[in-house]
């Protein structure tokens, strides 16, 4: 008689070996706090996040334009910046935490856009060099171990004449903003976003992850250092934001 083969237990999926370190603890947060992401980001925001997403659209549309351009959105989370995407061109959105893409996948299928989600860690991508028009990733590098290590991974995936476009928060620059800002990011956000969450750290983390990222300028000559060309960025309300952009020559 054959004995019966005993289902396999999983605690991570499948594909992917658990992270470690930093990038273990931010997968952690995010499958804590998948089932709230969304929400609080359009209340936090008062929906201003949703006005950056489509001026990344803007600024990488006519690339895409290009005939049988496709994009890849890493860190993609529930998908919000990928559907944007999938609008003009077909897109791959990418993330390793599997409860955002669960969520990502059931707003995917309400928008009936040519989106695929896959399970990746975005420092190591299982796709071939020069594969995509448009790479992007929003609010995304500042989580990652190390921010060369994503840019070089979204230059590597680029074909030559493809656009990067990183929207991350920044540093404002208006003088008064910047301290009614710090207020609200420092002490109000994290003590509603807590709450709201049922997280005692993300929303502490967002700040203090934001206070560590380089300013825009830096930001800007790391690209250039990696090789991106015509790296350029555009304060998003104050500098509350940034989008940066770099093409690859
Ligand atoms: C703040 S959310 C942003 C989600 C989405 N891009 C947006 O605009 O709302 C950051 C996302 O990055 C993902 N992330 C962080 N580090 C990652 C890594 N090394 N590889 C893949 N995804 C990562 C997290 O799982 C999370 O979904």
């Amino acid at each position: 008689m054959t004995k019966p083969i005993s289902p396999v237990k999983m605690t991570t999926p499948p594909t992917l070996m658990p992270p470690q370190g930093k990038a273990a603890q931010v997968r952690e947060m995010f499958s804590q706090i998948a089932p709230r992401y969304d929400f609080l980001n359009h209340a936090l925001s008062l929906n201003i996040d949703k006005r950056w997403r489509r001026f990344v659209l803007q600024k990488v549309k006519e690339v895409l334009a290009k005939p049988n351009a496709r994009a890849l959105d890493l860190c993609c989370g529930t998908a919000d910046l990928s559907i944007e995407l999938g609008a003009v061109a077909p897109t791959i959105g990418m993330d390793f935490c599997h409860p955002m893409l669960r969520l990502g996948l059931e707003k995917v299928r309400a928008a009936q856009v040519p989106v695929n989600l896959a399970e990746g860690d975005a420092l190591h991508v299982p796709l071939a060099d020069e594969s995509f028009e448009v790479v992007t990733m929003g609010f995304g590098l500042r989580n990652l171990e190390s921010i060369e290590g994503g840019l070089a991974e979204i230059y590597r995936l680029l074909k030559p004449g493809g656009r990067a476009a990183i929207l991350e928060f920044s540093h404002p620059q208006i003088p008064i903003f910047k301290h009614l800002f710090r207020w609200y990011f420092m002490k109000l956000l994290p003590r509603i976003g807590n709450a709201i969450s049922g997280s005692n750290f993300a929303y502490q983390y967002l700040p203090d992850s934001v206070q560590q990222f380089p300013d825009q300028q830096s930001l800007e000559n790391l690209m250039s250092r990696i090789g991106f060309s015509h790296v350029e960025y555009y304060n998003l309300f104050g500098g509350v934001a940034a989008l940066h952009l770099g093409d690859k020559p």
